[in-house]
Formats: structure tokens, C-alpha cells, sequence
């Protein structure tokens, strides 16, 4: 195709680096794993039970089993991994630090770090590794993989143009009235072939101020964990660029009620886990977990709004 030259102009003018320059650049975390999979020959995987059911896609590639995590968000976990066997760890919130991660591998040798709820957490070097850029980002889809493995197959492009409505839907007006085209948005994920990142999608990444972002989160966090840490079951250190601040509580759900009519939304994490109710500890932290926004949309005020909410009704 002959190059266009000229004419009106396209987005563009975003130069930044991308966060993740030398990771391989996806559509979604699920692909991700599954290109693992798939690039190492992966016969069995285990999941743990208290994640979203996404990844469940996995199983058209290999067998999975599920396990069960312990309350230091650690696997409770004990078999010994066969050659073709790996375990899929879930950094979740950010908890796990790479030397944590360094000793998992120790003790498991095949480890799978999903560091979707950690995009700042740099992967540890020779750990196969996976991000996803709209837990953090207004994009519609995007992820990022480290691996040494290379699938050898072409991969054709994704284009997310037509996935912006609800990003710029919310940037002009507001959550609530493009709510249901997120939601046709993250169904339309489901069916995605393993691609690579749109063109939009890195385009709109190139021009974040990373470093900015990562100060506000890392901020707003420690605000929030100074605030209450007195009433939260999880003891947590500071995080960096943090993706929410984990509140657990003996019992969330009239809390989580009050914060939704005052439009702080806090997502459960993970509707199918309540569903499935097949590990206590899973179900518990999907019910009376809390994970309070703290992102770079917000500063001080809103920290404290929040805070006043759950102090007043705890
Ligand atoms: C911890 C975690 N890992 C992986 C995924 C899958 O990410 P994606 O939707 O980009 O495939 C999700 C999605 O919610 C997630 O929460």
C-alpha cells in the first residue's frame, strides 16, 4: 500500500515512552497467558480461586486446576511442579514484592507472575510476567508481556477504534451514562484472538506521564493507609503507584452500599468468586474487600471524602 502523505490529521504527537518499551505488546492479559500457553507447551496451570473468571479462557489451551491462597495473599500451595506444570501467582494489589516473587520462584521454579492489579511493579528478569493497561489507564484494552519465549506465528494487529465510547464518553461527561458500553466493551474482550496491541490504544499510552502517575497513586495510598489502617484486617506497607487501596473489612457490604449512592465506586473483586463460593478465604476477601480508588484523577479532597464516608458509617 502506497504510504499516505498530507491531509487532515490522525491522532498523534504523543512521544513518551510507554512504561513497558521492552515487553511484548497484547490485547488483553487473558492472551497473554494463553500465548505462554502456548510458546511453552504448557500441559497443566494452576489458578487460584480468587480471581476473575477471564482467565478461565486458559482452558481451551491446557488443563487447569485451581488452589487456594493464604491470608498473606501467598499460595497455600504445596505439590511438586512437573516439567510441563506451571503456577499462575496473582500480585494482587501490589502486595508482593520482587523478592517475595525471587523466593516464589525458588520454591516453585514455574511461576507465571500476573502483575495486572501492579502495572509499576517491574517483572523480575527471566520470570514470565503480564500486565493489562486499562486497570490503570482510560484505554479499552492493551497488555503487556515479558517472556523469553517467543511464539513463533505471525500476530495480525488489533483495532480498538471503535472501543472508545465509553473512554471518551466519560471523559465528556460522566461514568454512569456510558456504563453499559463498558460493559459491551469488556464482553467484546472475552472473544478476542490473541493480537497485537492496537495502534490506538499504544498511541494514547505514549503520552501518560508515568512517573506523575505513579507519585499520585503512591500518595493517595499512603493517605488512605494512614487514615485507616486502625480498622483495616490487612496490614499493609506503602505501595508504589498503587491500583486501589484494599480496605477489609469483617463485614463490607453495607459500607460498600453507602460509598456506591455517594458515586465512589468500588468494584467487587470478583463477582464469580461470590458465585462460585468454592474456597471460604476467596469468598471473604471478594465480599469485605474494599478497593478504594486512588488514582491519578484524584488528590486529597476525594481521599478525604472518602475517608469521612467509611469512618462515619464504620
Ligand atoms: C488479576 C487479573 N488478572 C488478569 C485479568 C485479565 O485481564 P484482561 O481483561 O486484560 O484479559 C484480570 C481482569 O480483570 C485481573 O483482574
Amino acid at each position: 500500500m502506497v504510504k499516505e502523505i498530507g491531509g487532515y490529521f490522525e491522532l498523534s504527537g504523543f512521544y513518551n515512552s510507554v512504561y513497558h518499551d521492552n515487553a511484548i505488546a497484547l490485547n488483553t492479559a487473558r492472551n497473554c497467558l494463553i500465548y505462554i500457553i502456548r510458546s511453552k507447551k504448557i500441559k497443566k496451570i494452576y489458578i487460584p480461586y480468587y480471581l476473575c473468571d477471564s482467565v478461565n479462557k486458559a482452558s481451551s489451551y491446557c488443563e487447569i486446576e485451581y488452589y487456594a491462597i493464604s491470608n498473606n495473599f501467598l499460595p497455600a500451595f504445596e505439590k511438586k511442579l512437573e516439567k510441563n506444570e506451571y503456577i499462575y501467582i496473582v500480585n494482587y494489589f501490589g502486595i508482593l514484592s520482587n523478592s517475595t516473587i525471587i523466593q516464589l520462584r525458588e520454591k516453585y521454579k514455574n511461576i507465571i507472575i500476573d502483575n495486572v492489579q501492579a502495572f509499576f511493579q517491574k517483572p523480575v528478569k527471566d520470570i514470565d510476567t503480564i500486565y493489562s493497561c486499562r486497570k490503570f489507564f482510560g484505554v479499552p484494552d492493551g497488555a503487556y508481556l515479558y517472556t523469553n519465549n517467543i511464539l513463533k506465528e505471525e500476530l495480525d494487529e488489533d483495532y480498538s477504534k471503535d472501543r472508545f465510547k465509553h473512554i471518551f464518553g466519560r471523559t465528556e461527561k460522566n461514568a454512569e451514562d456510558y456504563y453499559s458500553d463498558y460493559r459491551d466493551n469488556e464482553q467484546l474482550l472475552e472473544k478476542l484472538p490473541i493480537r497485537k496491541m492496537s495502534k490506538s490504544t499504544r498511541l494514547i499510552l505514549s503520552g501518560i506521564d508515568y512517573e506523575k502517575v505513579k507519585q499520585i497513586r503512591t500518595e493517595n495510598f499512603k493517605y488512605l493507609n494512614n487514615e485507616l489502617k486502625q480498622i483495616n484486617n490487612l496490614k499493609l506497607e506503602n505501595i508504589e503507584g498503587a491500583y486501589t487501596y484494599p480496605l477489609y473489612l469483617d463485614d463490607a457490604r453495607h459500607i460498600r452500599e453507602i460509598l456506591i449512592k455517594n458515586k465512589i465506586y468500588v468494584p467487587i473483586l470478583w463477582p464469580n468468586v461470590i458465585e462460585e463460593n468454592k474456597d471460604t478465604l476467596a469468598y471473604n476477601y471478594a465480599v469485605n474487600i474494599l478497593p478504594l480508588p486512588c488514582d491519578q484523577r484524584y488528590g486529597y479532597s476525594e481521599m478525604q471524602k472518602i475517608v469521612d464516608i467509611v469512618n462515619k458509617e464504620k
